[in-house]
């Protein structure tokens, strides 16, 4: 009932369509129920009786009868489908914004493929439902009500004679209903299922073709395919298996009703016309009942379907802002990490983290893979929350902060590079729309992206494909610098950004930075000495914990484990005896690289 209480909050602006269509849909029942009887007068009166002046009347009779009840049906047929389609969007348009708002942490858990059902099949079930579930619902209760009232009028007995099987038949549908039901939920989770697997399959196909495993992805699919197959053929096969039955019983009261009837009529107790009427009536009693099976079916189904997709609409999936959150007009970019300690859910991955990073200071971030670089900076821009401690923009712990506020002013270059199927012109401005093309053109030349660029067939029109397929590594993670300088912002976030590029585009890539960043607040996260030794504070990751912290020279003095990085990437210097402090000089560091 719940489903359909949220249901109807998405109809009510459409209120008086939904009434008006009801009331037509109401009317075409009515004129429905005129044939029968006019038939059983034209047999009566005409034909037995021999009144030829009613033949004409009882045609245009039958003939209005006829078109009026198309007309009917057309309307309603249409304004059903139309307020169906209109409240389906008004859900699909909501359960978009939610999961637009919907945190890093619902995604982490989320199934793509899994979502996507949601927002296709599940709705489909409501607007089945809307469209053919209710219009038979009503139609079905008044004709049997109108129906059951017009044969008991007619004859009472002959009514009780051919409905007696209609219990039987009542019980069967609904207990085919009942079976059909669990039929359908499980195809519906194996064709969730099904999605999950095809959407993680084409998105990971070139994995696949690396490792030539085509073979197995064929197997594992036809094991899922076959499933599909199996729980659509139990469905179909109880469609097979109750259909006849539900036949059987059927004509079992026609049956009834000839002999019963037939007998009726020789005995002078009923005219022929009456019995061709009642006929009529008894096959539109019958029809209800025979889809009550089906009706039961498509109400199952919007209530499961509803369920999913109301459950999603109300699970808070956002992160939790508070009612005055901070919004400053201008922002310094302060940044501080107060003992900090987290975990995604599982085991700690950060602990104790202090950082202290006042406007413009430059802080770089080493430490092997899963010491937890990338966590520290999601917490900046408030991607998950810490456990314990605090996060500071600029004094104003990040909880406080406006949610959208904060991001604008901080911008990542993230360690996955992701482009929109969308012209480069665009992926670039994808953070601020109101970049002018001599922006954009700037910011890729400062990201080292405009040569490229220029190079490309279309230039900055170029479309790049799904995830900016058509471009090297390198090329992507250029565009994505470029797309994060654009916004502009007091925080500037690399999470690895210059991982793919070559050491002399790096160093290039960091000369331009070093203008940009100046009166930036930046993190830095990188593996090669050459790309953090300009930091005002390097600072060194293990397991969660900072171990090693200071300036370049500092900790090339203090011999622990930055030094210990350092003569890994310069072990030739290192072994040739030159000073550290020699080789960090710029001029070295160019002619080394040269
Ligand atoms: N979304 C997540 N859910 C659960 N655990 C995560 C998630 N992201 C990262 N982790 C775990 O947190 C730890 C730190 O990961 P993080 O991505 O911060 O490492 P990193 O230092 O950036 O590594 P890399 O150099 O490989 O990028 C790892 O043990 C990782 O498995
Ligand atoms: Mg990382």
């Amino acid at each position: 009932m719940d489903v359909f209480k949220r249901l109807w909050t998405y109809v009510r602006p459409y209120k008086l369509q939904f009434i008006l269509t009801t009331i037509v849909l109401l009317a075409a029942v009515g004129v429905g129920m005129v044939g029968p009887y006019l038939t059983g007068l034209l047999i009566d009166r005409v034909i037995r009786a021999g009144e030829l002046d009613l033949l004409r009347l009882l045609t245009v009779g039958l003939v209005t009868a006829s078109v009026v009840g198309s007309v009917l049906q057309y309307t309603h047929g249409y304004s059903f489908e139309d307020l169906s389609q209109k409240v389906i969007y008004s859900i699909r348009h909501d359960m978009y914004n939610h999961l637009q708002q919907a945190s890093f942490s619902f995604y982490d858990e989320a199934h793509t493929g899994e979502l996507m059902s949601r927002l296709t099949g599940d709705l489909e079930g409501v607007r089945v439902f809307m469209v053919g579930g209710f219009p038979m619902l009503v139609s079905s209760m008044v004709t049997f009500v109108g129906v059951t009232i017009v044969l008991f009028n007619m004859n009472a007995k002959l009514t009780l004679v051919c409905l007696s099987f209609s219990p039987l038949l009542a019980i069967t549908a609904v207990s085919f209903e009942k079976k059909v039901k669990q039929a359908h939920s499980d195809i519906r989770h194996q064709m969730a299922a099904f999605n999950r697997f095809l959407q993680e399959n084409i998105t990971g196909i070139r994995v696949v073709k690396a490792f030539a495993r085509e073979k197995y992805e064929i197997e594992r699919f036809r094991a899922e395919n076959s499933k599909v197959y199996e729980k659509n053929m139990i469905a179909g096969l109880l469609n097979g298996r109750f259909g006849p039955l539900l036949e059987f019983l059927s004509s079992m009261s026609v049956v009834a009703l000839v002999s019963y009837g037939g007998w009726l009529v020789m005995r002078g107790e009923m005219t022929v016309g009456i019995l061709v009427a009642f006929n009529g009536y008894l096959w539109s009693l019958i029809w209800p009942m025979r889809q009550l099976g089906m009706l039961l079916n498509l109400t199952g189904w919007a209530i499961s379907s509803g369920q999913r997709i109301f459950n999603l609409l109300d699970t808070n999936v956002s992160m939790p802002v508070k009612p005055n959150a901070y919004k400053p007009d201008k922002v310094r970019g302060d940044v501080r990490f107060d003992k900090v300690t987290f975990k995604y859910g599982g085991d700690i991955v950060l602990e104790d983290i202090n950082i202290d990073a006042p406007a413009g200071k430059k802080v770089a971030i080493m430490g092997a893979t899963g010491a937890g670089k990338t966590s520290i900076v999601n917490l900046i821009c408030r991607f998950y929350d810490p456990q314990k401690g605090r996060v500071l923009v600029d004094g104003v712990d990040v909880r406080d902060w406006d949610l959208k506020t904060l991001r604008r002013n901080v911008s990542v270059v993230m360690q996955e590079t992701f482009l929109f199927s969308d012209t480069i012109a665009n992926n670039i401005a994808y953070g601020n729309d109101n970049a002018s093309m001599d922006e954009i053109v700037a910011a890729a030349k400062a990201a080292r992206a405009h040569d490229f660029i220029m190079e490309m067939p279309q230039g900055y029109d170029t479309i790049v494909g799904e995830r900016g397929v058509g471009l090297s590594g390198g090329q992507k993670q250029r565009i994505a610098i470029a797309r994060a300088l654009l916004i502009n912002a007091p925080v500037l976030i690399l999470d690895d950004a210059t991982s793919n590029v070559d050491m002399e585009t790096e160093h290039e890539i960091q000369q331009a930075l070093k203008r940009l960043m100046v009166g930036r607040t930046t993190f830095i996260i990188a593996h090669r000495i050459s790309a953090v030794k300009d930091a005002d504070e390097i600072i060194v990751l293990e397991k969660g914990r900072i171990v090693e912290r200071g300036s370049h020279d500092q900790l090339l003095q203090a011999r622990g484990f930055y030094y210990e990085i350092f003569k890994e990437q310069y072990k030739d210097l290192v072994a040739e005896n030159v000073a550290p402090e020699l080789v960090t000089d710029d001029e070295d560091e160019v002619l080394w690289l040269g």
